[in-house]
């Protein structure tokens, strides 16, 4: 297991194998633990959003989650999401010279295909609703897996390198990247000034998505993100604004 040295001081717990770092960081939380950060060498019940599943075999692969107390509103739990895929996408791009792109809301593109994503979970107090953990999920698929991707994955899912070269080295370099970024914008969050990283980083501005609104399949042309991480679409019709959900890129 790696050693990470993150220049702002963490409780980092490390493991072989865990169902969800995420689950492991709302024990935590539950248990009063402040903050803390989780990191799995796999996952048995990695989870995405949406319900979906997070495919987290061994050693290919960063799962990490962090357990952060913030003091912000509920409905700014956004900016943690949006904050976090700057400082992973800048992280991956320092530490493999390669340029990644974030996918709204919150997944990293290389080439055209999904290399990481990221899930957040909050939790409320049960006095007066007030916003009390938020966990932030990471999951970098750093390395191929031995047998591939499964096939429902290969089309649209790639990793950072292609061989696994010092394997844990790049791991440790990249984890403590990741994690001194994001906390250097968590400290001036609600400034929103990482908004413009975001932006320049965006995969789909400019491109012509599907979507759904109000049950409806719609098309149209990003037109921009704004600083509370909405995307703006230009249909034939009207200028939609979305706050959450999924858009997909149209070929
Ligand atoms: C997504 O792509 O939909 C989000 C994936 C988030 C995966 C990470 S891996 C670490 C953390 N633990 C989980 O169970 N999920 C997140």
């Amino acid at each position: 297991m790696i050693t990470i040295k993150p220049k702002i001081p963490f409780k980092i717990y490390t493991f072989d194998s865990v169902d969800s770092t995420n689950n492991i960081c709302k024990e935590l939380a539950l248990k009063g633990e402040k903050t803390a950060i989780v990191i799995a060498d796999s996952q048995t019940q990695g989870k995405g959003r949406l319900g979906r599943s997070f495919f987290s075999p061994q050693r290919t692969g960063i799962y990490m989650s962090l357990l952060l107390r913030p003091d912000i509103s509920p409905k700014d739990c956004n900016l943690i999401t949006t904050a976090a895929a700057v400082a992973v996408s800048d992280a991956i791009d320092t530490i493999s010279g390669k340029n990644t792109l974030i996918k709204w809301v919150n997944d990293i593109y290389l080439d055209g295909k999904k290399i990481c994503g990221i899930l957040c979970e909050s939790g409320f107090s049960n006095n007066d609703g007030a916003l009390d953990y938020v966990i932030l999920g990471i999951g970098i698929n750093l390395f191929t897996p031995e047998n591939s991707f499964p096939d429902e994955l290969k089309d649209i899912a790639s990793s950072v390198f292609t061989k696994s070269v010092n394997d844990s080295d790049i791991k440790r370099k990249l984890i403590e990247e990741i994690i001194n970024n994001f906390l250097l914008i968590y400290n001036r969050l609600p400034d929103k000034e990482y908004m413009k990283r975001y932006r320049e980083k965006s995969f789909l501005t400019g491109k012509t998505v599907s979507f759904e609104k109000n049950g409806v399949q719609c098309t149209g042309v990003v037109a921009d993100i704004d600083d509370d991480a909405k995307i703006i679409i230009q249909t034939s019709s009207e200028t939609v604004t979305l706050f959450a959900g999924e858009v997909t890129l149209k070929f």
